[in-house]
This record gives C-alpha cells, structure tokens and sequence, in this order.
C-alpha cells in the first residue's frame, strides 16, 4: 500500500456567487494510499460533495491546488474514478438495465458486453427482475442500488461514493455495507466515500477525514485499526465505541475546531 498514490495538495475552492465569493474547500491535504478505504464526514453544507467533484475532474480548484495520481497530476481531468454522485440520476427514459451500463457505454464497452457484465450483478443488489423495468416504477432505495451499480460495474481503480446508502433502510443499509466490504477487499479499489453516518464511517473505513464547517478544513484524519472483516457484532465492540465518541465529539461540540 503506497502511501501518496492518491494525493490532494492544497486543494481550495471558492464560488463566485451573486451575493460574491464562497469559500468552500480550503486548503485540503491529504494523501491515500491505494487500497484504502476512506470515509469523510463533515457537517451538511460544509464541502463534502465539492470535494469530490473536485478529485474527480468535474470541479477545477481555485488558487492552485492539485490533484495527483501516482505522481502525475490530474487535476480537471475526467476517468481516473468511478464517481457517484449525491442524486441518483437515472435516466427516467431508459430501463434500469440500460441506465447502469452508462458508465460503461463512456467508457466504449460494447453495449451486448455492458450489459451482460450489469445485468450479472442485479441478483446482489436486489434488482433481480427489475431489469426492464423503468426508474419511476422503482422505489428510493432501489434507485439508490442502481446507481450504486451503475458505478461499481465500471471496475476503475477509484471508486468515489457521495452518501451512497443515504436512502436506504437500515436493513438493506447493513447489507450493502457487508457487500460493499466485501467487494472492496476482492478488488483492490481505492475507496473513498461521503457518509453523514459515524458508524457507518468507522465500520467500513481504514480512516476518517473529519472536515470542519465551510469552508472545510481537514479537522481530523482518524485512523480506524479495527481488524477485518468487520461484522455487525463488532458495532458494540469498547474500541468500536471509544472511536464513534470520539468523532462524536468532533462533529457535535459547540465550537467546532
Ligand atoms: N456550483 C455551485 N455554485 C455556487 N455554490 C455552490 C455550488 N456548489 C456548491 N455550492 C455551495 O457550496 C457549499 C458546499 O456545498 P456541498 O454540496 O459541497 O456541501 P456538502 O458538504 O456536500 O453538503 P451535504 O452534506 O448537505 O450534502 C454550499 O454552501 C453550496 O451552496
Ligand atoms: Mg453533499
């Protein structure tokens, strides 16, 4: 596991807006190593999504910041992850089979072979006979799986999630976090993943950014040595139990560092 395959340096970002300039990302610095499984959270409104369009290409910096791959700089530009988005956006006009080969489609699988490699996966998600179907007929948390497979059946090496389980029951949310896991480790992906959920954050990742109010700073970087695989008894573990205060107290005290 290299320690700097994925690095941001001094990534800032500012909105021109008409009321002027938001500050919302300042000076981000980090480095993930590959293979890692990192989890950010941070108050709502604070830059989390930024962020992420920013280390994915969809966002340039502003003030000089960059985004590095192995070494190379990446910054603006687009197919180093496989990004998804806070909102689902599907294509109410396409079926669900055909929306979660839209990544692969961009990427110039053929259409027979993109489908063939989606549709082996509807089974896991729970989408098993929803193939045809459309995304209006679908509920919530069926989208949200879409999407969710719509952005791993792309098999980059990055893998950024933004509150992927947000919608979900916390049933189906236990499972996909038990399956996500386990794909991970299978992989080898680089995970990164926005998540409101504390435990969730502790549960699945090797380390958590904890990221201040806007404009967001890197407040913490709270590594999670938990052996894996992490099952759900582990939830009231003492160490499981010391780190979620811990970030706790972080995100929760008055004056927020
Ligand atoms: N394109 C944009 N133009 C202007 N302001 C923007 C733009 N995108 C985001 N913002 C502002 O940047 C701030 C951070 O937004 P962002 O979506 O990154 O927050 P977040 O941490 O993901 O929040 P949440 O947890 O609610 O999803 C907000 O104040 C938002 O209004
Ligand atoms: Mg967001």
């Amino acid at each position: 596991m290299s320690d700097d395959y994925l690095r941001l340096r001094g990534v800032s970002k500012t909105f021109a807006t008409p009321a002027g300039p938001l500050p919302v990302l300042d000076r981000i610095d980090t480095a993930i190593g590959r293979g890692e499984f990192v989890a950010v959270i941070g108050p709502s409104g604070c830059g989390k999504s930024t962020l992420f369009n920013v280390l994915s290409g969809l966002e340039p910096p502003t003030g000089g910041g960059r985004v590095e791959l192995a070494g190379a700089d990446i910054t603006g530009t687009v197919g180093h992850c496989a990004y998804m988005p806070q909102r689902d956006l599907l294509m109410p006009w396409r079926s669900i089979l055909d929306n979660t080969v839209l990544g692969l489609d961009v990427q110039g699988v053929p259409r027979a072979a993109g489908r063939r490699r989606a549709a082996a996966l509807f089974e896991q998600f729970g989408l098993a006979g929803f193939e045809n179907a459309y995304p209006a007929e679908l509920s919530g948390g069926m989208r949200q799986r879409a999407a969710l497979l719509r952005t791993v059946v792309q098999d980059r090496e990055i893998v950024a999630l933004d509150e992927p389980f947000g919608a979900l029951d916390s049933l189906t949310r236990t499972d996909l976090q038990g399956w996500l896991q386990g794909v991970w480790r299978r992989h080898d992906w680089t995970v990164l993943m926005i998540t409101h959920d504390i435990r969730e954050a502790i549960y699945l990742a090797d380390r958590v950014l904890v990221l201040s109010p806007r404009p967001a700073r890197i407040i913490r970087d709270l590594a999670v040595p938990l052996p894996r695989p992490r099952e759900v008894r582990l939830l009231t573990a003492p160490e499981f139990v010391a780190l979620e205060a811990e970030l706790l107290d972080l995100l929760h005290s008055p004056a927020r560092r």
